[in-house]
């Protein structure tokens, strides 16, 4: 018989393969964060061992002490994935027994409204060392076309000691290297994470096929695109289009304002159109980690080009305006029953940036409480998630959430942010003034609710 040898590079793919087949493959995640930690779950639900790396000690202790900080994610789930082997680290020495590696960093923007990618740098920089022939690295932090290719490769190139090369089409490496997009909807129940189907794009074919190995274990279909850049593109692009009609509805929303007309009831009525329409919904302003900051990802690196992305930027202009629009609706609200501003009670409903979750990144309620205390309000808040509110990146607030008692206390109660428990109907029956920025109130008649 005769033997079929393999070179040392196919013998890598095949051992990868078939250890992400029995699930005997260490899968590294790196940030244990929104992104990562959810995936570590996924991963270990299918048996595999993962290793969360975060360098957030707290993190670290609570989850190897079976414990969660997010809410969403019951400690039971932790414990769970704890059986499979599922342990988290601050030691990047561990970086070398790992099969697959995941990158899932924060990618925000700097003073400057622009990338910050000094996460995925450090990263890198660390894995760097660390790294091993036949291992997986794969990107998921969302960022610019190119990122993988001019930022991640070089660094990891450069930053091993044994001088090992990524694998590139035509030229066999040592490792490989791709990008795959994260598309979770926090909050969203109406979609399984493993139903959401998963964009790859390798450096070259089997970098492609083998991060397709790696999350066909957990996803239920793969969609493999070109390179690198196509998948980090694919992921802004789906942003850049929520940030776009979310503008495009928020900017309508201030015209009906003044036409007497009210854009939910249009919404509804357009949505029933079964082609060609997908319903946005106006709000007071754009919030979480990636509609209000992705698709300056894209603007910073267009200018590279001479190009100028101006639907981004029109959309930008009008969503940081929202939380300006609903203040001054709020204003103008109780100048109509004779009261300023200045020296009022109001009541700030909901601190998350969406209903249902404990996230405040970039929440407008955050820019809508500093804009009501600048005007001379006595601001309060009340939030189910956050019983506390201090210092961030770009605020520094200091407040304690206040019981929902007593409404009729505060000159103004504002809903910013429509979680599900809250009981509207009773909020509008015991508040004097209820401003209504998210429809929360529809079905309900009373001369108390302003909806802007
Ligand atoms: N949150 C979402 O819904 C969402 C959705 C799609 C994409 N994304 C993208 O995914 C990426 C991660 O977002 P997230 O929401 O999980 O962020 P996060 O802030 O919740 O978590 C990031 C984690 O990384 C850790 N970390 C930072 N630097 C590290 C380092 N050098 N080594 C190890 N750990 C490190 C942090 O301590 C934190 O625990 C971002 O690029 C984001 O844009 C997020």
């Amino acid at each position: 018989m005769e033997n079929t040898v393999l070179s040392p590079h196919a013998n890598m793919q095949s051992e990868l393969k078939s250890k992400l087949q029995d699930r005997s493959a260490h899968i590294g995640i790196v940030g244990m964060g929104y992104v990562g930690l959810p995936l570590a779950l996924l991963f270990s639900e299918q048996r595999f061992a993962i290793t969360g790396f975060d360098i957030d000690e707290q993190k670290v202790a609570t989850l190897n002490s079976g414990g969660s900080y997010i809410v969403r994610i019951l400690p039971a789930e932790i414990q769970g994935a704890q059986q499979s082997g599922f342990r988290a680290t601050g030691d990047y020495s561990r970086i070398s027994q790992m099969d697959a590696v995941i990158i899932c960093v924060p990618t925000p923007l700097d003073e400057y409204h622009e990338p910050d990618l000094s996460y995925i740098t450090k990263t890198v920089e660390a894995i760097a060392p660390r790294l091993r022939p036949g291992q997986l690295i794969v990107l998921e932090s969302t960022t610019y076309p190119g990122t993988t290719e001019e930022v991640v490769i070089p660094l990891l190139e450069k930053g091993n000691p044994a001088g090992l090369k990524v694998t590139r089409a035509g030229s066999a490496g040592d490792f490989y290297v791709a990008f795959s997009p994260e598309r979770e909807d926090p909050g969203n129940t109406t979609v399984a994470r493993c139903d959401i189907p998963k964009v790859v794009g390798g450096v070259e074919t089997t970098a492609t096929e083998l991060a397709c190995a790696l999350y066909g274990t957990i996803f239920n279909r793969t969609v493999p695109v070109s390179s690198p850049a196509a998948a980090e593109l694919t992921k802004l692009l789906e942003n850049i289009y929520r940030c776009v009609n979310i503008a495009l509805v928020n900017e309508m929303k201030q015209l009906c304002h003044r036409m007497g007309i009210d854009l939910f009831e249009v919404i509804e009525a357009a949505k029933t159109k079964p082609f060609g329409f997908q319903a946005f919904y106006p709000g007071p302003g754009l919030g979480g980690h990636c509609i209000p900051i992705d698709p300056f990802y894209l603007s910073w690196k267009a200018k590279q080009f001479d190009f100028r992305t101006r639907f981004i930027e029109l959309a930008g202009e009008v969503n940081i305006g929202m939380p300006y629009y609903v203040v001054e609706a709020a204003a103008a609200a109780l100048n109509q029953r004779r009261k300023p501003m200045n020296g009022s009670k109001v009541l700030v409903l909901g601190l998350a940036y969406k209903k249902d979750i404990d996230d405040l990144r970039e929440s407008p309620s955050l820019t809508v409480i500093e804009l009501l205390q600048k005007r001379g309000a006595q601001v309060f808040y009340n939030d189910p998630y956050f019983p506390t509110v201090g210092r961030g990146r770009h605020y520094n607030l200091n407040m304690t959430c206040t019981p929902l008692d007593h409404l009729e206390q505060y000159d103004c109660v504002m809903i910013i942010t429509d979680h599900s428990n809250y009981d509207y109907r009773q909020i509008v029956d015991e508040s004097q003034l209820v401003v209504d920025t998210r429809n929360a109130t529809r079905g309900i008649t009373a001369p108390n609710i302003v909806r802007c």
